[in-house]
This record gives structure tokens, sequence and C-alpha cells, in this order.
């Protein structure tokens, strides 16, 4: 989501429309605003005048052109991708307290909200959305009129609060403040004169101010007229650190990246610790609140089909990997496109998985009608709330990646990965297939993955330069065993739709059976090698590797640390770090998206948008 706050001396409604404008591309599901003003309309303080829309920014600024808000110079701002609740005008931000005192925005996900919920509504709140926002406002205002000013009556809702989230409030009796929060979400302030700006990123404000200030971690600020103050959310004080914003607009809504695909590579750890939030009970429990079909239909299903189409097809592969080994539930994979033209045997035992990131993708929804003729129920994985996939389905699993604004996919794909893995565990859970001390394993190795997608970004150097040695090649191949096949396929994808180049994805040990007759001199081969382990997977993969070394290839391999096995194999080695073998992909995808983000930049191409592509494709 994007979120604007304003003081000084301008008026706020063209203030923060204006860094609403510059923050869309972080949401366009809705957007709203709200001001300090006088009880009569006036400038002053005591009242709060807020609008908001579904849709684009354009529907509010239609609205408030016709309806303009009172004079003020004290007002936030939102740009809303939906997380909770359908992306309506009621669920928009601002959000209100109970005694419509408070005006709150929000981007993130509050994991108590239940608790917190019910805990107001014991306390007489009357809530009108389905949001945790509303939640986080009713709770600050619930603090506000115990007699605190607005900074301690954040620190105090802070302090209840579980979950990644930044809040920016703002008092009606106050008109000269504006106090925000942040955990695990991101929020820097602007730094003016006489007037100070509060931003999810510096293109909110980079008009106004160079001078920023970046925040740390559970932190609270209170922007004035006059100045900046920090604290910790127990209201000690603290302090942001200081910089100077060189970029330029279009950088500063990359984030200083040059492309949005490299900006959302790098946002991947926060997108995967975001789709695993709030999905463990206190009690150790695994509980997926958005799927609707009851334990009881989950434990008839004898069969799961996963549709879809492009990188979220590559999804559903490691799905299948992933049920069939937790559930013991046949599971077949099938490109949407496919899928009903070829008469699939479906019952109503059968439970069918759309992945979608946009959610509108036309062959993935035909899919999906159609086997909702068959009576079969339908569980979509989307990214995107109120699109049509998951409207048309009975059940959702939403990932949690945040608007993806690149065409070719990346942290659509492994928050995708994240849903299946979970969808897995809820099936293995709900049939009993798996106990509860394995399942909370995985999860924990899950939860331990961000870190590690972290450590491969980190290691992003040593790929660009390897990029740089494959401008001018004419093909490259992928090899994947388990797990890594569906990433060798994918890693092909995106070489294809980014940098033009001829790509295939094989099946390591399907090589010998013809496309080994592809391999000449310098061939660049990428072999993704499966952790070692008990099950020889790494042996045959290595005699994979012999097999097109023997024929002159060049190999790069993307192998675990401490796999001193494969260093005779490889012409150069990526290190990965140890995940099990069916999380692997989590972090194997991350250097085949570097390589084709780097060398299609090489190329000249326009990365965030490739010839002959669509984000989604709405027909058949
Ligand atoms: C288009 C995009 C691909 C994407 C595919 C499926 O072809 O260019 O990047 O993987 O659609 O999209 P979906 O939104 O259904 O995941």
């Amino acid at each position: 989501c994007g979120i604007v706050g304003y003081v000084g001396d301008k008026q706020a409604q063209g203030v923060v429309i204006e860094g609403l404008r510059r923050l869309e591309y972080r949401g366009y599901d809705s957007a709203g605003i709200a001001v300090v003003c006088g009880p009569d309309g006036t400038a002053g303080s005591g009242a709060l005048a807020s609008d908001k829309k579904a849709g684009k920014l354009a529907n509010l600024e239609k609205e408030i052109a016709d309806h303009p808000l009172p004079p003020s110079t004290t007002g936030i701002g939102h740009t809303r991708w939906a997380t909770h609740g359908a992306p309506t005008d009621r669920n928009a931000h601002p959000h209100l307290g109970n005694e419509r005192r408070l005006a709150l925005v929000h981007n993130g996900i509050i994991e108590n909200f239940a608790e917190l919920r019910s805990s107001l509504e014991a306390d007489g709140h009357e809530l009108l959305s389905e949001t945790d926002t509303e939640v986080a406002a009713h709770l600050v205002e619930r603090e506000l009129v115990k007699g605190v000013d607005l900074t301690a009556a954040m620190q105090a809702a802070c302090r209840q609060m579980e979950g990644a989230f930044t809040l920016v409030a703002i008092d009606a009796q106050d008109a000269d403040r504006v106090v925000a929060a942040r955990r695990n979400s991101p929020l820097v302030v602007g730094l003016g004169e006489g007037e100070n700006f509060l931003g999810s990123d510096v293109a909110a404000f980079i008009e106004h101010t160079r001078e920023a200030m970046e925040l740390g971690q559970d932190q609270v600020v209170t922007i004035t007229r006059e100045g900046v103050a920090v604290t910790n959310f127990d209201g000690t004080p603290s302090d942001g650190t200081r910089y100077h914003v060189d970029w330029d607009l279009s950088a500063a809504e990359k984030d200083g990246h040059d492309w949005f695909m490299r900006k959302e590579i790098h946002e991947q750890p926060r997108a995967v610790a975001d789709s695993l939030l709030g999905r463990r009970t206190p009690a150790g429990q695994l509980q997926l609140d958005e799927v609707r079909i009851s334990d009881e239909d989950l434990r008839d299903i004898d069969k799961v089909i996963i549709i879809a189409c492009g990188t979220s097809f590559y999804a559903g592969m490691v799905a299948k990997y992933a049920i069939e080994h937790w559930c013991r539930i046949p599971c077949e994979v099938e490109l949407a496109s496919e899928f009903r033209y070829r008469d699939p045997i479906l019952t109503r035992e059968t439970l069918v998985v759309a992945i979608s990131q946009s959610g509108e993708t036309a062959d993935t929804l035909q899919a999906i009608r159609h086997a909702r003729t068959q009576r079969s129920k339908v569980l979509a994985i989307c990214n995107t709330n109120g699109s049509t996939i998951p409207r048309e389905s009975d059940a959702v699993i939403y990932t949690h990646a945040g608007p993806e604004i690149g065409v070719a996919s990346t942290k659509g794909f492994l928050t995708q990965l994240v849903a299946c893995y979970l969808l897995a565990l809820y099936l293995a859970q709900v049939k009993g297939t798996r106990y509860g001390d394995e399942i909370n394993q995985v999860m924990d190795q899950l939860e331990a993955m961000p870190g590690h997608i972290q450590t491969v970004l980190d290691r992003e150097e040593e790929v660009y330069a390897l990029a740089k040695s494959y401008v001018g090649a004419r093909s490259v191949l992928f090899l994947g065993r388990h797990a890594g096949y569906p990433v060798a396929l994918e890693g092909a994808l995106k070489l294809k739709e980014l940098a033009y180049l001829h790509a295939e994805g094989f099946a390591a040990g399907e090589l010998k059976h013809g496309p080994i007759a592809l391999v000449e001199q310098d061939l660049p081969i990428w072999c993704v090698v499966p952790p070692r382990g008990r099950d020889q997977l790494h042996e045959k993969m290595i005699s994979g590797i012999q097999e097109v070394r023997a024929r002159g290839a060049r190999t790069i391999c993307l192998a675990e640390d401490g796999d001193t096995a494969i260093e005779p194999y490889a012409d150069v080695l990526i290190r990965l770090p140890k995940v099990p073998t069916l999380l692997q992909p989590l972090v194997a995808a991350v250097p085949l998206q570097l390589f084709a983000c780097e060398l299609a930049t090489l190329m000249g191409h326009d990365v965030d948008q490739p010839r002959n592509l669509a984000k989604s494709v709405t027909v058949e």
C-alpha cells in the first residue's frame, strides 16, 4: 500500500493527493484521505474530514474535485492493495475510531486482529468494515480518549499489536501532529522547512524535499511543523538515520532500482514473510482462515488438480511434489489452457487449485468455470484481492506479495510457492497424514526462508558478473530434478521473457533421451543441484552434469553451501543456503531471476514491459 502524511503550511489535500499519485504503483484497489479541520468545515481543529473511494486514485480525485475537503494543513492518505477485506469504498482507508476523533491508515497485516476486535467489541466499539485497519484505528483511539496525546496513544496501541504494520494517524483535537509507527513494514520521514512528511517511500515527498529519515523497527515517529521526534514502542526516546535522496523520481518509485522487477526481486524476503504471517495458532496448529471449505469436505478429497498458466504453472508443479509427499493424495498439474478441452475427470471429491497472481487470467478462469460445472471444489491461490478468480472460487488463499508491476513474475512466484506449501501442510493436518510436530518443523523451516532468500540476494553481484559474460549467447539450457525441475523451467521462461533468448528447461534425467543432442561446445547450462540427502537425487544430478560436460557444455551450478562434491563438475558455482529439497525452489529461483533481469538490462531491453507480453492476459 502507499501511505502519505503531511503537516506544514501548504494545503494538505493537494500535498497528500500528489503524494498518493506518486505511490499509486503500490496499490490501486482504493484510495482515501483525511484531514484535521474545524467542526463546521472551516480551518482549525476539533473535527476530521475524510473521503475514500474504491478503484483507482482518479475516482477519489474526481470525488474531491466535486466536493473539496475543508481547508487544512494536516492530513494523511492511502492507496490500498487489499489484504483483509475486499476492495470496496467501506474497506478503503482511512478508518475512523469509534468517536470519530482519530483517522488512521495502515499497511501490513495485524496478526492478532481477531482477538483485538473481540476486546473492542466487548468495550462497545462498533466496527463497520472487515479490515484489520479499522481495529487498529479503534485501538489507538481507545488509548487516546484516556487523555494522553496521539504519540502516547500510538505507542500504547502498538504494544498490543502483533504482525507487520505501518500506521499513520491524525487526531481531530490536535492540528499540529501526525504520528506514525512501524514494525517490519516500510515508512520514511521527509524533512522540510516548516513542514514534514511521511511516506511509504521517498517518492511520496521527493518533490518537496530530498532530506529524509529512515526509521528502525518498532519505532513511533511524531511529525509537527517544527520537527520530528522518534521513540520506541515503550516511549523511550530514539532516533532515525538521516540521509539525502539523490535519486530521480522514477528511481524513487523503484526504491533506487532501475526496474520494478529488480525491486520486486529484492522485496521477496518481505513478501515471503508476509505470506507466512498469521498462519499458526498459539497452540501450534496451522490455520488458513480464508479456506472456507469445511474440514469434512477436505477430508473427502481424493484427488487434487492444479491449473495455472506461465510462472504460476511452475509454482503448481512444485505444489504437486509437496502435496503428494505430505498428504498422500494424487495430484495432477495442468496448463489451464489445455484443461477443459481434454474432458478431465472431475468429481465432488476433486479439489481444483487455481493459481493466479493477477486473478484475471482468462485461461485459468475458464478452467475454473469448467471445474465448477462438474461440482468440484475450487480453491484459488491469488495475489489480487477482489479479482475475478477468487470471486468465482469456493475458497482462496491470498499471497501477500503486494502489487507486482514487472510483467515477469518474481515475488508473485515465491509467494505462490509459500501458499502451495501452506495448502499442502494444511491438507496433511486435516487428513492426519502428518503429525503436528512435523508440520511445525516445516513451518519453522519456512519461517527461516526470508533470511535465506536475503542471503542469496546479498550475493547478487556474482550473478551480475556472470550475466556480463553471456551477452550475445544464442541459447541457454536449464536442468533440474524433483522440485528443482520446475525451477529449471522457470529459469528458462524468465530468460525467454526478458532476454528474448532461446532457453529450455529439462528434467535432468530426461536429457539423455533426446535434449542432449542440443549440447555443443560452450553451451551454457544452468544446473539446479538438489541438496545432498538420502534420496540419491544429488548423485543422479551429478551424473547428468557429467554427461553434458563431456560434450563441451559450460555448467553453471546452483548448489548448497558445503556441497564440495559438486566442485569438480561446475565451471561456475553459485552457492545457495542449505535448505530442505522441497523448499529449495524458494532460494534456487532467485539467482535465475537476477540473471535474466541483468542480462536483459545489459542487452538494452525493457525489463518491466517485455515485447509481446502482458501482465494479465484476459483473452483465451
Ligand atoms: C502472463 C504473464 C506471466 C504469468 C501468466 C499467468 O502470461 O506474462 O508472467 O505468469 O500470465 O498469470 P497469473 O496472473 O494468472 O499468475
